[in-house]
């Protein structure tokens, strides 16, 4: 080899090796695959520059997309008929004809939810349950059709994906088509109100991407063959469905390899000619119980080794997702710890489950996910 030769390849080695040093955040590494990499925050964090601005300063360092956790569900946004709450989607997105935060850190948006379909508090607005008896078919109709036309074109070419819908499908068996939950959109519309939410979010937006988000679907079983039930039908009835959406909220204690039940659901998914997002990937560990009123709750593993389990587990998925040429994205639900849903939801037992500490001190799992993209 040349001496001129040979110094090219040094030079390469050198470009290439810096291309990917530890500090390339997480973001970079994702471009390179073309996989939008992002995390769930609540847009109050951004706004206040939560903890002395670490909380901001991470989310757009190391993520390309955001998605607001509780900002953009109907109780947020649709506090009476025709009444919008705006005010923080405004301030992310900006008003029409503006510049918002996402922008302006270079952050795309993942919409998060316009049918969150069960009734919870947190799902549907109470002052439309309250208002049921009132409501005819052809009103409910009317009501979705607005809300989604609103909300969708208000931030036409601004928001990337949205959640048409989310969780309409039971976990114990019903008697429904696809085994629906009864929910209120379900009672007023039947299996309806999924291709009408479709099509009015394509009509409002002509090129956003359009899901179908569930849990508890990953690993198969009966829940993920109605999904597929489901999925298969909306098309039938060309509902404009990009892909499905695969929350993956999961335990340290989760295996997951080429060949196994994950593997084979996602290779349904492919059948079908849809592609799919990890939409909401976080992956809990036991912890030390605590008081609520502790700032440790939820916090400190009650193995350390459990940290190791996590990333790997993280790895695990990241691995999975890079397999696939239909995966849209990989968005992680939450990436710090001390904001993470996981203590609250399962009453202080398990936690500890995204990429970074309470000091935003990277954990482990970060640095699995920072090698399996790095790939
Ligand atoms: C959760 C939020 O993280 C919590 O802050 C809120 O109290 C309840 O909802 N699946 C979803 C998300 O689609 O909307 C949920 O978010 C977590 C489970």
């Amino acid at each position: 080899m040349s001496k001129i030769v040979l110094n090219l390849c040094l030079i390469a080695m050198c470009i290439s090796s810096a291309s990917a040093d530890v500090s390339t955040p997480l973001r970079d590494l994702a471009k390179k695959h073309r996989l939008p990499l992002g995390s769930a925050a609540p847009i109050d964090l951004l706004r206040s520059e939560g903890d002395g601005g670490k909380f901001p300063a991470f989310l757009s360092q190391e993520f390309n997309l955001l998605e607001p956790e509780n900002d953009f569900k109907p109780p947020t946004i649709w506090r009476g008929d025709k009444d919008f709450h705006l005010d923080d989607a405004d301030w992310l997105l900006g008003k029409p004809g503006e510049k918002g935060w996402a922008q302006n850190h270079s952050m795309r948006v993942r919409g998060h939810v316009l049918v969150y379909a069960r009734d919870d508090g947190y799902t549907v607005p109470r002052w439309l349950m309250q208002k049921e008896a009132q409501i005819n078919a052809d009103q409910a109709r009317d009501l979705l059709h607005d809300y989604i036309t609103m909300l969708v074109g208000r931030y036409r070419g601004k928001v990337a994906m949205w959640d048409v819908a989310n969780e309409a499908i039971d976990d114990r068996p019903n008697q429904n088509p696809f085994n629906l939950r009864n929910s209120f959109w379900f009672r007023k519309l039947g299996p309806e109100f999924l291709v009408l939410a479709f099509k009015y979010a394509r009509e409002a937006d002509p090129r956003v991407e359009l899901y179908y988000n569930e849990y508890g679907i990953e690993g198969g079983g009966p829940k993920a063959d109605h999904v597929i039930e489901l999925l298969k039908w909306l098309k039938q009835q060309r509902a404009p469905i990009t892909g499905l959406g695969m929350q993956w909220h999961i335990d340290s204690g989760l295996s997951l390899a080429p060949g196994d039940a994950h593997y084979q659901f996602a290779d349904r998914v492919k059948e079908i000619k849809l592609g799919f997002m990890i939409t909401e990937l976080d992956v809990a560990v036991p912890v030390v119980s605590r008081k609520r009123t502790d700032p440790d709750y939820g916090m400190t593993p009650r193995d350390p080794n459990d940290l190791q389990a996590q990333a790997n587990v993280y790895k695990e998925v990241f691995e999975y997702a890079l397999s696939y040429s239909n995966c849209r994205g990989i968005n992680l639900w939450g990436f710090n710890d001390r904001h993470s849903w996981i203590p609250g939801f399962s009453r202080g037992e398990r936690g500890a489950a995204t990429i970074s500490d309470q000091s935003y001190e990277r954990k482990p799992a970060y640095w699995a996910i920072w090698h399996a993209l790095s790939r």
